[in-house]
């Protein structure tokens, strides 16, 4: 699938709200939106697919009445084809799911995007990139996970480069790297040909958020 109107080298910079003040969430993306930011990035978990509980479609809906960036909704459960109908209703415009979540996921691509929005798909660390191969003329965007999804703070693996150089020697959409993201290891998920870059902890607990955002785009 071909980006819309989006230069190859444009780097997109999409803060995971999941290091916000969830007290303050409001002010927070608004902080986030005038320090440069492109997307936002809601991680979404169930307690099972992952080992940890974070927030639904209602947060999602309360977010989109503060934010007229592109919503990028993350989603760590199980059966997500239960779900999607939940998160394009709440406001997302682009919705990722796990391709180890999923029985059909040629399937549930076409039903997201039926929806006028985008679809993503997610491989864990472990996962390989064939897990893929079947989607990539359908999908927006591959999000290969850079550490074991389920919590924000963790250290990037270097040893998902090699996934990333695969998938986009066959792949022109957006690829999404989301885990220990910080300048340097930006640098080299950039290098592999990563395009969006998600990132909590670096830029929420950035002193100068503005100053964060920049030297991700490098
Ligand atoms: C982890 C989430 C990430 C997380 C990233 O399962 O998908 O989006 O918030 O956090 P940092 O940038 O702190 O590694
Ligand atoms: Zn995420």
């Amino acid at each position: 699938m071909k980006k819309e109107s989006k230069n190859k080298k444009d780097i997109i910079v999409a803060p995971s709200i999941l290091a916000a003040d969830f007290s303050r969430l409001s002010q927070d993306i608004k902080r986030a939106e005038i320090a440069g930011a492109d997307w936002i990035h809601i991680d979404v978990m169930d307690g099972h697919f992952v080992a940890n509980l974070t927030i639904g479609a209602p947060v999602v809906k309360a977010i989109r009445k503060h934010t007229k960036l592109l919503i990028d909704s993350h989603l760590m459960i199980e059966s997500p084809e239960s779900y999607i109908e939940d998160f394009v209703k709440s406001g997302s415009d682009l919705i990722t799911v796990h391709s180890e979540a999923v029985t059909d996921l040629k399937g549930l691509i076409a039903k997201i995007r039926s929806y006028g929005i985008k679809a993503g798909v997610s491989i864990k660390p472990k996962t390989p990139a064939s897990a893929v191969s079947g989607v990539l003329d359908i999908v927006d965007m591959v999000l290969v996970m850079t550490v074991e999804p389920g919590f924000g703070g963790q250290s990037f693996m270097p040893e998902m480069m090699p996934k990333i150089k695969s998938i986009r020697s066959k792949f022109n959409g957006y690829i999404q790297v989301d885990g220990g993201i910080n300048a340097d290891t930006a640098k080299q998920a950039k290098e592999a040909g990563a395009d969006v870059l998600v990132a909590g902890t670096y830029i929420f607990g950035a002193k100068n958020m503005k100053k964060a955002i920049k030297s991700l785009r490098g």
